[in-house]
């Protein structure tokens, strides 16, 4: 694992999500991940749409299920899922403004609930849920072995997990490491990168088998220039944006020079974003 040069505590991450809230709502939207283009023609909207359809479709979910949802935003994902497919869903965030969000935007009728709760300390029941999601989440928790291993407490004998995960490759050249996958860490409050290995190790260590990984780097790559020039867009046009880039108590303005070194790291094969499914045996 690519480990950052300083710790990213669930408090970090708090505030990052917190402090970048307008700003990942106005440049992206209530979907705080990658888009997926299938065909290359899709908006970002479509897009989004697409990396939701396709952890969906690898959690095999059916009406009437249980599904958590770990680290989920402000809950769009979690949403659609209750919605369409009739799913009770449970998601979890440590960001108090996704919580608030998430609670405010969802409507009584939608079968989903919001917890601000820190997976790693989670009080959900053993075997309460028939499938568990975590889509670019796992890569803010240091101890990743915890985390599957309370994917695996939480999931029903034959549970699908689905997993979407930022990468590094293995073996990255030194300049790689220090320039792009060790401040991408830092300044994204992430503990550290791991590899498909390690996942893979990982989901095997807490017992779970049919492990397969999906490698769709090519086709969630373009999510990193949209969000930069709009950026740039919102830096021109929006007062708030320039001003939040020039206040030093913003330490979490830093991001806006990640996204160009997330655009670089795709594009030299450094980063990787792996859709993993797995089943608890
Ligand atoms: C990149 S966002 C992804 C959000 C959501 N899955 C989506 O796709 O829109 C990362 C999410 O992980 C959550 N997260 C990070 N560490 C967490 C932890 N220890 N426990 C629960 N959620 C966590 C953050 O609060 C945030 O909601």
């Amino acid at each position: 694992m690519i480990e950052s040069s300083q710790p990213a505590t669930r408090d970090d991450v708090a505030l990052h999500y917190d402090q970048l809230d307008r700003f990942y709502r106005e440049v992206w939207g209530e979907h705080v991940h990658h888009g997926l283009w299938r065909t290359g023609r899709e908006t970002s909207a479509e897009a989004t749409r697409n990396l939701t359809d396709a952890v969906v479709a690898k959690a095999r979910l059916a009406a009437g299920m249980t599904l958590c949802d770990v680290g989920c935003g402000y809950g769009q994902t979690a949403r659609i899922i209750a919605q369409e497919q009739r799913v009770k869903v449970t998601g979890l965030t440590v960001s108090a403004a996704q919580h608030r969000y998430a609670v405010t935007a969802t409507p009584a009728e939608v079968d989903a609930t919001f917890l601000l709760q820190d997976w790693l300390h989670n009080d959900r029941a053993a075997g309460e849920f028939d499938a568990l999601i975590a889509i670019e989440s796992t890569e803010h928790m240091a101890d990743k072995a915890r985390v599957f291993s309370e994917a695996a407490r939480v999931l029903k004998p034959g549970g699908r997990l689905v997993v979407c995960a930022w990468l590094a490759r293995e073996p990255l050249k030194p300049w790689e490491q220090r320039h792009l996958i060790e401040p991408i860490c830092r300044e994204g409050r992430m503990p550290g990168m791991g590899t498909e290995n390690e996942y893979t190790r990982w989901m095997t260590e807490a017992g779970f088998t049919a492990i397969s990984a999906e490698d769709v780097s090519m086709q969630v790559a373009r999510t990193w220039p949209i969000c930069a020039w709009r950026f740039c867009v919102g830096v021109l046009r929006r007062p708030g944006y320039l001003r939040f880039l020039l206040d030093r108590k913003n330490d979490n303005r830093i991001f806006a020079l990640t996204m160009l070194r997330l655009w670089l790291a795709y594009h030299r094969g450094a980063m990787r974003y792996l859709i993993f499914s797995a089943v608890k045996a």
